[in-house]
């Protein structure tokens, strides 16, 4: 039994998967492989992932190689009903739709654990949290997981840290082709094409505050000056903040910046990065929106006290008025990249989903011998999949020589034996 919001939508979301089917060839030559090998024969695998278009054809991909596989969304308003109905019909369980309440995406996580998985993936740590909660008495049969961001790692390690996590949970974010790309590119371009659909305004000559210089926050703000934005980098980081400086951003408190930006951009991973007491000085016009994982980036209660619920001015964007000032908050402090866009770009998603099937394979493969804990993905993994990659824009590398691998491998001075 699926839990989606019409099954008519589903010729619309069966384009959209094909789209993003042809434009990611290393899930394909992985989709090829295992469709006849079937390594996930006889598994069942939940995955709990902001279900569009590239997640979809994902998802499609392990159910061809055999496993059965339940989908869920991993946040109400990253899901498109549409592509939930196209999968609905594909045979694949799926629990999600858009808008979801709390409550309900409560709901549709808990369903998707009512089908006993042996394997996970999640974005964010909602489902190993409740995995680890609410169905204890599955954990015996799970083989592992694995997370897709930032945040999910911060909440897996914190459950490490604390002997609770008692399942393998490969770190796909970590994999070098995940955060070099997926995080700096991937959110450099979705994120502004989120802000662009959801405003329609200019982005050339307005001073962009980008909260937050990890991987996101640098493609956010390489993105932003590439468009013809000032760029002033709030962190707290000081190695970070300088890395901010180096690259040609401003850089200061938040306090300093809410006066001067046009556009606020939250990446930080954490809470209250815009708080109560930075609303009163930003500019009228002022957009505020974020792209980290949970919508407690801006303070919506600390803006809500301010300036009362705010009302709907155009899809996606809220009007705060505060005295004399509109300030505009953008998906509800959503995700922007998902809520007001399509997330990132299918090449990119094609390198983070190639390594969320790798790391499904690895766990299968080494089961039994991995502890419950927060592990890598080989650096083979890693290597393959970019490799892959190269392959299929046509692009060639060199390989080290046996004298450059000799030279590599030796600590004494040239010239001496
Ligand atoms: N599409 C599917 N998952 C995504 C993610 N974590 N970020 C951006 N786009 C996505």
């Amino acid at each position: 039994m699926n839990t989606i919001r019409d099954s008519a939508l589903a010729p619309e979301g069966r384009l959209k998967i094909t789209w993003a089917r042809e434009h990611m060839p290393v899930l394909n030559s992985l989709a090829k492989e295992f469709s006849v090998d079937k390594p996930f024969r006889g598994l069942r695998v939940a995955i709990c992932l902001h279900l569009e278009a590239k997640t979809a054809y994902m998802a499609k991909v392990i159910r061809d190689s055999g496993a059965e596989v339940t989908i869920t969304g991993s946040n109400p308003l990253s899901t498109q009903d549409d592509v939930a109905a196209a999968l609905a019909e594909d045979g694949i369980t799926v629990h999600a739709w858009y808008g979801a309440t709390a409550e309900e995406y409560n709901d549709h996580l808990h369903k998707t654990l009512q089908s006993k998985p042996h394997l996970l993936i999640d974005d964010g740590g909602d489902l190993v949290a409740m995995l680890h909660t609410s169905f204890r008495e599955h954990l015996p049969q799970v083989l592992g997981g694995a997370e897709e961001t930032t945040t999910g790692l911060h909440r897996l390690r914190a459950m490490a840290a604390e002997g609770a996590l008692k399942i393998p949970m490969i770190a796909v974010n970590d994999a070098y082709c995940k955060h070099l790309f997926d995080n700096r590119y991937g959110t450099g371009q979705s994120v502004w094409e989120g802000i662009m659909r959801a405003t329609n305004l200019v982005i050339a000559g307005k001073t962009v505050v980008v909260a937050g210089y990890g991987w996101c926050g640098k493609g956010v703000a390489l993105r932003a000056r590439g468009l013809g934005a000032r760029v002033i980098v709030c962190e707290v980081d000081p190695i970070k903040a300088v890395e901010a400086v180096m690259d040609g951003h401003q850089v200061m408190p938040m306090a300093e910046a809410a006066r001067v930006g046009d556009i606020f951009i939250t990446v930080t991973g954490s809470r209250g990065a815009i708080s109560g007491e930075h609303f009163p000085l930003m500019k009228n016009g002022a957009i505020l929106c974020n792209a980290g994982h949970f919508d407690v980036e801006i303070d919506k209660k600390a803006l809500e006290a301010l300036a009362g619920p705010g009302q709907t001015v155009r899809r996606n964007v809220k009007a705060y008025t505060i005295g004399e000032k509109k300030i505009y908050l953008l998906a509800e402090g959503r995700l922007v990249n998902l809520a007001a866009a399509d997330g990132h770009p299918a090449e990119i998603m094609d390198l983070s989903f190639a390594l969320q099937v790798e790391a499904l394979y690895y766990l299968y493969r080494n089961y039994g011998k991995l502890a419950p804990a927060v592990l890598p993905l080989p650096r083979e993994v890693d290597e393959k999949v970019a490799r892959r990659k190269l392959a299929a824009a046509g692009i060639a590398i060199d390989s080290l020589s046996a004298g450059q691998k000799d030279y590599l491998a030796s600590w004494k001075p040239e010239g001496t034996v």
